[in-house]
């Protein structure tokens, strides 16, 4: 960490494509910055933490080709939804900005002349793919065919099923136009490239001293090592930074990262002291762009005079139930579908993706375990040593009383406050939480030692100092957890009328003052809640659902064609048999008949419905939904149910009716 230089610091998050919704994957990035950077402010530091909207780039233009927009307003409706959504989860940007906004223009160009003169830039005719059908150039995305390295397919510019290569244009061998799907040929064109192979040295000592995570330095001191290829940063687009003096624009690749400069050019008129003198800039990454970060962008800042990166965080992968991310194969959790709209306080993921594992290494995410957590950690440890220590002190004091606090707390506050310190050093935010737990521990444990119940009665002062040393651990924990649950702890500091909370306040006293009726921190998840997204999710996973479909649609029209109406097989069918899933209250087994066929299906209403109630009664089923296993039970549709008070109720015909028959 950088807090004992004075000089001004720059924290910045990798910038979030506008083009599709954010999903958990996206969020072990933001939310650890957004807890640093609050953390420093606590310690009394003022950083400036930007981001934006990372608006350029193929994949951009085609999604809006395909929804039948321009690529202007598809990335400005996701702008927009992706400022929204950081809000929503208490991620608090000094300022989040936009790479297609003037000043990313304006200092994209001057950067690039900048490094034109300082001679890295040079141009070289090169063999490019090429649509006779379209009768077009076809850059990155636009381009379908093998990796050049490992012979998996690729798509344009990376090497996404293989072996996770960047690809320059020309590396993509039997090229397809994507979107026509013809043949590509290759043709020669001239194009500009960046001298990244004259900056071996400089990156070599430069990784020496680079802070950060050892993920994100060792990775790239082993490229460095290797042949540093030089590359290419035109494109044949329309969409983008024009590259001066050419009908070329910049690749998204440049004017990205130098969106980080001119959103602190946004921020603030001293920009330049964050990037043209001595200054501490740290970049919060995904693993995944590593290469970008800690090799090209210093190599393309220190070609163009700027300042370099201090430090790189880079995260390590998210796994949704043990398989490896993917949005087109469905292992993906949707902050909003998934999450926001079930009416789950962002606190709770907070405190999940901060809490789950190290920084570096791989996160699971289960709705299992985030229930767990929350009912165990949050809602049977945190939760209930807050409420019971201040509902006892309202009850029986009716105020925080008058009483000092034990040395032996103080001092194991400051213990546990030092350690997460230590571990905000190290970006180990599960340490900085767990340190912060064990004192949630220590409370509940000390309260239940004390006997606080039997103590009012025979000794009402004595009392009070234990309810003092109590109160004074709740305060600490509201002061030291507020930037990983920033608004529940806000509430609980309102609670005792706390006005300063810096990390130093945690130590001091906590002053006496009336209290009213506290309020529980946290509230229990409902199992069954949870079963209801497992069960989504299985779902999804079987069958490689691609996108939150809701927000795609939103970003034309929130309406669906009549067409796609008429694609779901919906149907009267007759239970006729049921039965609870092995290992599972939640889970029936059920015999659907369905016209001359005989279905099995699971469906999550044990808990609503009895099964022998059910035999011989009518539902409505989607027929067609993509087979499934739950539990190990295949489940070949879906009942259909309204959801009342967190209950399913089944949707039955009005009239008896045939099997088998078609809802319209
Ligand atoms: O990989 C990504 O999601 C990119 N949009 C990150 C860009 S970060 C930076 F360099 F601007
Ligand atoms: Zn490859």
């Amino acid at each position: 960490m950088t807090s004992v230089t004075n000089r001004p610091l720059l924290v910045t998050c990798g910038l979030p494509y506008a083009n599709g919704p954010c999903h958990i994957g996206h969020l072990r990035t933001y939310i650890p910055a957004d807890i640093y950077v609050r953390c420093l402010k606590k310690l009394r530091q003022s950083p400036l933490f930007v981001c934006g909207s990372d608006t350029h780039g193929t994949p951009i233009v085609i999604n809006a080709e395909q929804q039948g927009t321009t690529p202007e307003k598809f990335a400005a409706y996701y702008h927009r939804y992706w400022k929204d959504t950081f809000k929503a989860l208490s991620v608090d940007f000094s300022h989040y900005g936009n790479t297609d906004a003037p000043t990313n223009y304006f200092r994209t160009q001057e950067i690039v002349k900048a490094l034109q003169e300082n001679g890295y830039i040079y141009p070289l005719v090169i063999r490019l793919a090429y649509c006779p059908e379209c009768d077009r150039f076809l850059p990155d995305r636009y381009v379908e065919g093998v990796c050049l390295f490992c012979g998996m397919p690729a798509r344009g510019d990376e090497c996404d099923q293989g072996c996770g290569r960047h690809l320059e244009p020309g590396e993509v061998v039997d090229p397809k136009c994507k979107t026509c799907g013809a043949s590509a040929e290759y043709r020669e064109e001239k194009h500009f490239f960046f001298k990244l192979s004259a900056f071996k040295d400089f990156l070599s000592t430069y990784l020496e001293t680079l802070g950060g995570t050892a993920n994100a330095r060792n990775y790239a001191r082993e490229w460095v090592t290797n042949e540093l290829k030089d590359w290419c940063i035109t494109r044949n687009l329309s969409w983008g930074v024009p590259f001066p003096g050419t009908d070329l624009v910049v690749y998204v690749w440049v004017d990205a990262p130098i969106g980080y400069v001119s959103f602190t050019e946004e921020a603030t008129s001293t920009w330049e002291d964050y990037w043209k003198k001595e200054s501490n800039i740290i970049h919060f990454i995904g693993g995944d762009i590593i290469y970008h970060h800690a090799v090209f962008w210093p190599a393309l800042l220190k070609g163009a005079n700027y300042t370099t990166p201090a430090a790189v965080v880079a995260s390590g992968m998210v796994k949704v139930d043990g398989e490896t991310f993917s949005k087109s194969r469905g292992h993906v959790v949707w902050v909003d579908d998934d999450y926001l709209d079930h009416g789950f306080h962002p606190d709770l993921l907070r405190y999940y993706l901060a809490g789950y594992t190290s920084h570096t290494k791989e996160l699971n995410f289960s709705w299992k375990v985030f229930g767990e957590k929350v009912n165990r950690e949050l809602v049977g440890s945190l939760g209930n040593f807050i409420y019971r220590t201040l509902l006892f002190a309202y009850k029986n004091f009716g105020r925080v009383p008058e009483a000092p606090v034990d040395g032996a707390i103080i001092e194991r506050i400051a213990a546990t406050r030092e350690k997460m310190v230590s571990a905000l050093k190290e970006y180990e935010f599960k340490k900085l939480v767990d340190a912060a737990m064990s004192l949630s521990d220590f409370g509940n444990a000390y309260f239940q030692s004390k006997e606080l119940w039997n103590l009012v009665k025979s000794d009402k002062a004595a009392c009070a100092r234990e309810v003092k040393n109590c109160i004074q651990l709740v305060k600490a924990l509201a002061v030291l957890l507020e930037p990983v649950m920033p608004s529940t702890m806000r509430r609980v500091q309102a609670q005792l009328g706390l006005t300063s909370t810096y990390f130093s306040d945690a130590t001091v006293e906590v002053e006496p003052l009336r209290l009213s009726q506290p309020a529980l921190p946290f509230t229990k998840i409902d199992e069954k809640k949870i079963v209801e997204l497992e069960i989504t999710l299985g779902r999804r996973m079987a069958g490689g659902s691609q996108k939150a479909p809701a927000n795609e649609a939103r970003a034309t029209e929130a309406t669906v064609e009549l067409e796609d109406f008429k694609k779901m097989d919906l149907r009267i069918a007759r239970i006729v048999e049921a039965e609870t899933v092995k290992k599972s209250d939640k889970l029936l087994r059920i015999t659907l008949q369905l016209g001359d066929e005989t279905r099995q299906i699971v469906a999550g209403i044990a808990r609503d419905y009895p099964p022998e109630e059910l035999i011989g009664t009518d539902v409505l089923v989607l027929a067609n939904v993509r087979p499934a296993n739950l539990m190990g039970v295949e489940s070949h549709g879906m009942l259909l149910a309204a959801e009342y008070e967190g209950r399913a109720v089944l949707i039955r015909p009005s009239q008896k009716v045939p099997s088998g028959t078609r809802i319209r």
